[in-house]
């Protein structure tokens, strides 16, 4: 399973890059206007600088809701690096300009996914990625994983080749769970993916072991 990180904080995407096991970042207009990106030019320079930390796909999404306006800025984010993925939504727009983005070699990552219904729409588009988001139905208590599973059995049964990206990571949980039913890849915050390294036996144990050597190196 292929670790993302969901920001778009330069800092966060260094400190999770430097770990090692980051695969690729995810943003969206919400996490560029956290971190005060504004301008047409100010986000293009962003993306680029994140394509500039992290050797994997970077998801770009568009502003536009009609199906020209999407495919215009879906060719304008491609063009700016080989890895940037355009995010588009699950509307019905959404499903054609995916279609037709796949279709001039543009990856892409449907964005906005609650059904099983809509996963197999963007699968037939010929989405590169689709992101269920697993948090938000977790918050309206519909169950986030059971949709994952749900996905991950129709992808097997159909073969289609799109990736299930389980996106609206909230805990560490949600990151275990998507490797459980089948995720290919998680998109999660920074602080997620650090509390998978936790454990205080791991913790105990470690500071055991260092005061036994340094009792016996006295
Ligand atoms: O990037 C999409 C998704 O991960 C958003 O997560 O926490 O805003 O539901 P959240």
């Amino acid at each position: 399973m292929k670790f993302f990180i969901d920001t778009a904080n330069l800092a966060q995407i260094k400190e999770a890059n430097d770990l090692g096991i980051l695969d690729g970042v995810t943003t969206n207009p919400s996490l560029m206007a956290k971190e005060g990106i504004k301008g047409d030019a100010a986000v293009m320079q962003h993306y680029i600088d994140i394509c500039n930390i992290v050797d994997g796909d970077v998801s770009a999404e568009v502003i536009s809701t009609d199906y020209a306006g999407m495919i215009a800025e879906g060719e304008k984010l491609a063009a700016l690096h080989e890895n940037i993925v355009v995010k588009i939504p699950m509307i019905k727009d959404g499903v054609k300009a995916i279609k037709y983005l796949t279709s001039k070699g543009i990856k892409t990552n449907c964005t906005l996914v609650f059904g099983p219904g809509q996963a197999i729409l963007a699968a037939k588009a010929g989405a590169t990625y689709i992101s269920p988001f697993v948090g938000r139905l977790d918050d309206i208590s519909y169950d986030g994983m059971e949709l994952i599973a749900q996905i991950a059995q129709i992808f097997a049964v159909q073969g289609y080749q799109t990736q299930i990206l389980a996106a609206s990571i909230r805990n560490p949980m949600h990151i275990i769970k998507s490797a459980q039913m089948g995720a290919h890849v998680i998109t999660s915050p920074l602080a997620s993916i650090l509390a998978l390294l936790k454990h205080p036996l791991t913790d105990s144990g470690l500071a055991q072991f260092l005061a036994d050597h340094a009792k016996s190196n006295s």
